[in-house]
């Protein structure tokens, strides 16, 4: 059987859905019954006929940080399993949260496959584990992760959990793991990249000239698939279709909703002015910011990414990021 971890967000939903239409059952595990909708309508983007799908997928509730819960799902006969559950912040409030959720949780799955001798995990992790270029060269596996006042909570335990994921191939399992840029995907409007859509729907002006990497979902989730299916093991793979800046990206979301582009450049001075009126609101209210000293440094930063490796390793073609964004817009509409 297959499990899949955070199969109610962007990435898992996206996964079952592909997993559903070559598998006949998956097992998924989730905490709250509401974000199984968002699953539901995951796949209508896909097929009007989700629900011979939908029954292929075996829900069972659990928490990666709850050892209970997890032990009812090993029962289950598991031989892989796709990790993607992890809490996204960046708000430096979470870290404390994001240890227990990323690395305690990761631990307690790779304890779990160990206990049990899956044949083959795959991780997604991130290109926030990767370490920057030097001389401003594309940046690939080979960059190892600095320790840095830079590195954000949410990289910090990113990269704690790729490293449990390693010890499980110490421990005889094999492993993948995926480092995605920045995944554009339908269905979660109100979160992570979703909200880039959100915004510029509704009229956003404002962009910043920062480069990063960025990779459509489908892209993501097949090429999970073609390497947990593979021989491939113990290797990692960044995963981005094109290195983009900010204003290209924001442009054409605007460009597929027939909306004026953002005009409105931010320079890097204004970020941090607006960082540190952010912070002393949070402080004085207790509200989320909006922005932190570190999403602020990285929507400037300049990193280009290269996926040589996994070209190298498998036939695949990545969707373009404009036909992922205008995709991405239909749906929307
Ligand atoms: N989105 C991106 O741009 C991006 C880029 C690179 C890498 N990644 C990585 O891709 C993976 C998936 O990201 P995503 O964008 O799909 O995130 P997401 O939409 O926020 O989904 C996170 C998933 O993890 C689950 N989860 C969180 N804490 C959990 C816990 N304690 N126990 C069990 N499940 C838990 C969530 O469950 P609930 O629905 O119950 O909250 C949800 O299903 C993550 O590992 C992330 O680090 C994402």
């Amino acid at each position: 059987m297959i499990l899949v971890t955070g199969g109610t967000g962007l990435v898992g939903s996206h996964l079952l859905y592909h997993l559903t239409l070559k598998n006949d059952a998956v097992l998924a595990i989730y905490r709250n019954k509401e974000r199984i909708k968002n699953v539901e309508k995951v796949f209508s983007f896909y097929t009007n006929d989700t629900d011979s799908l939908l029954k292929k997928i075996r829900w069972i509730q659990a928490d990666i940080t709850d050892i209970p819960s997890l032990n009812i799902v090993f029962t289950n006969h598991i031989t892989q399993v796709y990790h993607c559950a992890a809490l996204v912040s960046f708000n430096p409030k979470d870290y404390k949260k994001m240890r227990r959720v990323n690395i305690g949780g990761t631990r307690n799955i790779v304890n779990f496959c160990v206990d049990n001798t899956i044949k083959k995990v795959c991780f997604v992790s991130s290109i926030a584990t990767i370490g920057d270029s030097i001389n401003e060269k594309f940046i690939n596996e080979e960059n190892e992760w600095q320790d840095s006042s830079n590195n954000s909570g949410y990289a910090i335990t990113k990269y704690g959990a790729e490293m449990e994921i390693w010890r499980a191939s110490q421990e005889g399992i094999d492993v993948v793991i995926v480092n995605p840029g920045v995944i554009l995907g339908s269905g979660f409007w109100k979160e992570g990249s979703g909200k880039l859509f959100t915004q510029i729907f509704n009229g956003f002006k404002f962009y910043t000239e920062g480069v990063t990497g960025f990779i459509g979902v489908k892209d993501v989730v097949n090429v999970m698939i073609m390497l947990t299916e593979s021989k491939i093991k113990n290797e990692r793979y960044i995963l981005v279709s094109e290195n983009k800046s900010f204003k290209e990206i924001l442009s054409l979301i605007a460009d597929g909703f027939n909306k004026k582009r953002p005009t409105i450049k931010v320079n890097k001075l204004a970020t941090k002015i607006f960082w540190r009126i952010d912070w002393l609101v949070t402080k004085l209210t207790g509200k989320d910011p909006l922005l932190t000293r570190n999403s602020a440094k990285s929507s400037h930063n300049k990193s280009y990414y290269s996926s040589q490796k996994i070209e190298g390793a498998l036939t695949f073609n990545f969707q373009t990021i404009p036909e992922v964004v205008k995709g991405i817009c239909n749906d929307y509409l």
